[in-house]
């Protein structure tokens, strides 16, 4: 046995609250003509039911590119216009009523309109709510950060997208390489180094050991896809081969730790370990984006629930408790590099005040231990409802899930790799499964590629509701014609 495979072998399985997934045991083929029908009426219902977002939207086109603020927005027919949310509910401009599992692409899960947060918010609000000078919430909230992550020192950002452009600047100012290893199939914000291979279409591709690196839209240099390479997640032999290839030009890799915008693809056991390794014996820098994970998945996010730390971790989303901002974690080394501004992490609204108020709320006084548990112990039990669904009606679907995230996947073959997700999952099931939801009072991402995201503030009622429309879907799609 080679040195890899015994490293392989010895490495224990992920701490805490492990990622789940059940394959359905048998199955039966899905009518595609029936899917279609059941689309066509679907599809029909929703422009009915959300007639004002309709009109929203044409008012929105006018003044907004696609009539969108963000691309992600962007939807078929149009985007349900949301009103107002309130714990586990959103309301849309129809009057309509949701659960919402969507969660604002996983932020909410402290719930809509916590009042926890409403209340640190508020009274942030009346104290003055930006100064571009330090406050003392953003040392509360990064001495809770080092806390639940182990790095020993964070700097703050507005989003996702600034949080990975500095892990960048850091892996770079570190190395003195220009070279960005990313996976293929990850998408961690919209800024130039990794807007590479984020959804590469098959023909473009290439081999899988070394696949073509493909720009995600215009406007970049066009030097940047030669900087960016990407390498398939869940194989340490390929990214050992590249490390090899490119000795001496390679900055640093980022990964997200259990893939999460293509469904939730969770880390073989080991991989992590071995991806550690070889940072550490190749010299780059280990970025992990968290984006997604942070706080999600358990209070110290991937890095706790599989035991693997990394030099950079990035955050956003979920720990600022609704409110837009992010965090850079990174070792005392690269924090030298920071702190005489050898590497410029700056931002008028960093650590901005009414943020940062959020933020502790939510980490402080929201998400505790408590917390956890019992987003923990509804995850298994909505998965348990959807595990139940699929093997009675031998729907071709599994689930797969950590945390607080979780999400049926339309394919009876485990994913592994964004390729897997290209050729393995039923892409019209998919939409069909949102469409029912959305209909029925169950808000969801739209698309084929993201999960669901609990706030503390479900109910069991709440995960019923989703089983239920569930199994009102898996009965529709299996029944004889
Ligand atoms: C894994 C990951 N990284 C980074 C980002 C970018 O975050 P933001 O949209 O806050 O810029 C996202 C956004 O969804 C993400 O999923």
């Amino acid at each position: 046995m080679g040195r890899r495979e015994q490293t392989r072998d010895n490495r224990t399985a992920p701490r805490g609250s492990v990622a789940r997934m059940s394959i359905a045991p048998d199955e039966t083929a899905v009518d595609a003509a029936r899917v279609a029908a059941l689309t066509a009426v679907e599809k029909a219902k929703l422009v009915e039911r959300t007639r004002r977002s309709g009109e929203y939207f044409a008012r929105a086109g006018a003044v907004m590119p696609g009539g969108v603020p963000s691309q992600f927005q962007k939807n078929d027919p149009w985007p349900v216009y949301v009103e107002r949310g309130e714990g586990s509910r959103v309301w849309d401009v129809d009057g309509n009523e949701y659960v919402d599992f969507h969660n604002g692409f996983g932020v909410m899960c402290v719930g809509h309109a916590n009042p926890v947060i409403a209340a640190a918010v508020k009274e942030r609000m009346d104290a003055g709510t930006h100064f571009a000078a330090p406050t003392e919430g953003s040392i509360a909230v990064a001495e809770e950060l080092v806390r639940r992550w182990g790095l020993p020192h964070w700097r703050f950002t507005n989003s996702g997208t600034e949080s990975t452009m500095d892990a960048v600047h850091l892996a770079r100012a570190a190395t003195g390489n220009d070279v960005i290893l990313k996976i293929e199939g990850s998408y961690h914000g919209h800024h130039d180094a990794v807007m590479v291979s984020v959804k590469p279409p098959a023909e473009l591709m290439g081999d899988r050991e070394r696949p073509n690196a493909v720009p995600y839209g215009l406007g970049y240099p066009s030097t940047t896809a030669a900087q960016t390479k990407p390498v398939p997640f869940n194989d340490p032999d390929a990214l050992e081969r590249t490390l090899v290839e490119l000795r001496g030009q390679v900055a640093g890799l980022i990964l997200e730790p259990a893939m999460m915008n293509i469904n939730i693809v969770p880390p073989l056991s080991g991989y992590l370990d071995r991806v550690r390794e070889l940072a550490s014996e190749h010299g780059i820098v280990l970025i992990f984006d968290e984006v997604k994970t942070g706080a999600a998945v358990a209070a110290g996010g991937a890095t706790e629930l599989f035991g693997v730390t990394p030099d950079v971790v990035c955050l956003a989303k979920a720990i600022c408790g609704g409110l837009p901002g992010g965090a850079v974690g990174m070792t005392e080394q690269l924090g030298a590099l920071v702190a005489d501004g050898r590497v410029r992490q700056q931002g008028t609204f960093n650590g901005n005040p009414l943020v940062m108020a959020a933020a502790q709320a939510a980490l402080l006084e929201v998400l505790t231990p408590a917390a956890y548990d019992r987003l923990h112990a509804a995850n298994a039990a909505l998965m348990a409802g959807c595990d139940r669904v699929i093997a009675q009606y031998g729907l071709p679907a599994h689930t797969v899930g950590m945390g607080s995230k979780g999400c049926v996947v339309m394919a009876t073959e485990p994913i592994r790799e964004y390729r897997d997700y290209l050729t393995r999952i039923h892409h019209p099931l998919t939409e069909l499964a949102w469409l029912y939801h959305m209909n029925r009072g169950v808000f969801m991402t739209p698309g084929i590629d993201e999960e669901w995201t609990l706030s503390v503030l479900h109910t069991r009622d709440d995960l019923r509701r989703y089983v239920e429309v569930f199994e009102a879907f898996a009965r529709d799609v299996t029944a004889a014609a």
